[in-house]
């Protein structure tokens, strides 16, 4: 059997019931790909359930302030993708009266909108011909055909989206790359896949040769960054605390968090309360510094390792335009500090 009808096959046994499989609306699909891209389905579900209730149409989230977005995205990680979802809302609702680009060049003019989502939104609502290249269609192909090309240079990518639209009907592109996606996530998996139950076992080149856990090739690792954080919480004479908006471009931008001393490697006691009574609360009558047990954490990005620090901070004055424990909960935060606040039991 044809490579294509061998997957399709198993596709319609195996796949899973996931609710953007059952649109062609540019909307939803923009949507779930956005929330998908780094992220498992397990994790962007809820999060496309809540964004389709909360905003049905492409109007709804052009109308909600970015505030409102980043709260609701919340937790999903990756808070560029936000901001961009939210400006390619606008654009769409307010600049194109509401209609997404139907085909994949245009719809790579929009924010965060790259060749893998593009050619998901194409195929899947308009059935254009073009395949989607990601992690999953690099092992799937990679093994199969037994190409060592190292897929982290651009070259590669092109001679794997050559090679998959060779293999795509292209009568039915839409079930083609929602096959290869699933076939790589749930059989053709990174980790031990189990090939003796495998549809291709016949045929797969990497297996004969030994050789499905050396594929796909992939050079240079992410050099990864170590980062110092103590977030200082305030507590003033009415009990409540301060928060900033991030507004310097990198991570959490646009993002709330606590005032932040960022340090070149894990500070203690006495290197935190200097800096707090000498320099940055020094306006300030300081009553009381104390780290806050068992808070400390290490929080992995994809290029960051940051190693977090809570300490108490409470001072005799009122802050000026401070924000009482409960307030505080409804602004959008990193997930790391969210849980924090949750586990200190600071909010009701
Ligand atoms: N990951 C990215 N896009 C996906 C989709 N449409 N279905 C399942 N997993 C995906």
């Amino acid at each position: 059997m044809d490579f294509h009808n061998t997957l399709i096959k198993w596709y319609l046994q195996n796949k899973r019931d996931l609710p953007w499989r059952n649109t062609t609306d540019p909307y939803q699909i923009w949507l779930s790909e956005i929330m998908l891209q780094q992220t498992r389905v397990a994790q962007g579900m809820p999060y496309f359930f809540a964004f389709t209730k909360e905003f049905p149409t492409v109007f709804d989230l052009a109308n909600a302030s970015e505030e409102q977005v980043l709260k609701l995205w919340q937790g999903l990680g990756y808070y560029s993708r936000a901001r961009n979802l939210h400006k390619t809302a606008k654009y769409v609702a307010f600049d194109l009266g509401g209609s997404f680009p139907a085909a994949y060049k245009e719809l790579l003019s929009l924010k965060g909108v790259g060749e893998y989502t593009a050619a998901a939104i194409a195929s899947f609502s308009y059935n254009e011909a073009v395949p989607v290249v990601d992690g999953n269609v690099f092992r799937v192909l990679s093994r199969y055909f037994d190409i060592e090309s190292d897929i982290a240079i651009p070259a590669t990518k092109k001679e794997f989206t050559e090679l998959a639209y060779e293999l795509m009907p292209k009568d039915n592109p839409a079930i083609f790359n929602q096959a290869i996606m699933e076939f790589g996530a749930l059989q053709c998996v990174p980790k031990s896949p189990n090939c003796t139950i495998c549809d291709f076992n016949d045929s797969c080149a990497a297996l004969q040769k030994k050789k499905v856990m050396d594929l796909p090739v992939k050079s240079k690792k992410v050099k990864v960054t170590n980062r110092f954080f103590n977030y200082l919480i305030l507590e003033d004479a009415l009990g409540n605390t301060q928060i900033q908006k991030r507004t310097a471009k990198g991570i959490w931008h646009n993002l709330y968090e606590f005032p932040l001393l960022e340090t070149k490697e894990i500070e203690g006691f006495d290197f935190v309360s200097e800096a707090v009574k000498n320099d940055l609360f020094c306006s300030y009558t300081i009553i009381g510094i104390e780290e806050y047990h068992n808070a400390a954490l290490v929080h992995k990005l994809s290029h960051q390792h940051l190693h977090i620090q809570f300490w108490k901070i409470k001072i005799e004055e009122v802050i000026e335009k401070g924000v009482n424990m409960v307030d505080v909960k409804a602004f959008p935060f990193p997930i790391v500090i969210y849980n924090f606040l949750e586990k200190q039991e600071l909010i009701c």
